[in-house]
């Protein structure tokens, strides 16, 4: 795949930028790069803190597929950017279910997929990535659940060497999904929260309590109830409840 950098200094959203570029017609591969953001948002509407020192970058994509393989999508970018936190720093991180890079059960990274549609299928997504590289949040409010490569490390990483290993490592990956192969089960060999016992607090729906099992190759999460009923979670806030028992085999 070919890539076009747009590199910008700051703005509110690169999220809003390459929209607006995909809506005039821009091919897929548009890379819009920002070295802050002042309205950098996360998935339901949260705040993506963006001071200078960050990775921010919204990426365009154009597979023409159904809109509920996008999912796939945000699989793929995170698969890449543990790759990129693996070969420029050593750090082994893992996702998080649905779209989060944690490493020691705190974040590194988020991913924020947003779509456009011509009926049920993907006209384009923007797949939005804040990757923690060397902002430092022992001051932050953040302190406690946020964490970056520089904090991990304890040093500092050029921003460019973690970009172009994570657009390297993406269009490996990209290139394998369109030949057939579904990054779901990578995505899922380490992800949070498989085996363990999880609260899915949903829209409109009371909690649900029971053991993560497993996902789909589509994304979703797969929780067993007490019942013994499978529910298959496209959307919705997971904490865990217990320590891990092993559910992964089968899943
Ligand atoms: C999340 O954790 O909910 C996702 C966070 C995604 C943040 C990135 S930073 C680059 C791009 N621009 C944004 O406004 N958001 C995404």
């Amino acid at each position: 795949m070919q890539f076009t950098r747009i590199r910008l200094y700051r703005v509110p959203s690169t999220q809003d930028w390459a929209r607006d570029w995909a809506r005039m017609a821009a091919r897929e591969g548009l890379v819009v790069v920002a070295r802050e953001q002042t309205a950098g948002r996360g998935r339901l509407a949260r705040r993506w803190v963006s001071p200078p020192g960050g990775l921010y970058l919204s990426l365009l994509l154009r597979p023409d597929w159904p809109l509920r393989r996008a999912q796939q999508l945000t699989m793929l970018v995170s698969l890449a950017a543990i790759e990129a936190c693996r070969e420029v720093a050593r750090v082994e991180a893992r996702p998080k279910w649905p779209n989060d890079l944690l490493w020691q059960d705190k974040k590194l990274a988020g991913v924020l997929t947003e779509l456009e549609s011509n009926g049920d299928r993907l006209a384009f997504a923007i797949i939005g990535l804040g990757l923690n590289v060397n902002n430092d949040f022992t001051a932050s409010p953040l302190a406690a659940t946020a964490t970056s490569l520089r904090m991990v490390t304890g040093q500092s990483w050029d921003l460019d060497e973690v970009l172009e290993t994570f657009l390297a490592a993406l269009a490996r990956r990209y290139q394998r999904l369109r030949e057939g192969e579904s990054p779901h089960r990578a995505w899922a060999e380490h992800l949070e929260p498989l085996g363990r016992r999880v609260q899915v607090l949903r829209q409109g729906a009371p909690p649900l309590r029971g053991w993560a099992v497993g996902v789909t190759p589509q994304g979703a999460l797969r929780v067993k109830d007490d019942a013994g009923v499978e529910h298959v979670i496209w959307a919705g806030d997971v904490s865990i409840e217990k320590p891990r028992r092993d559910f992964r085999r089968g899943s």
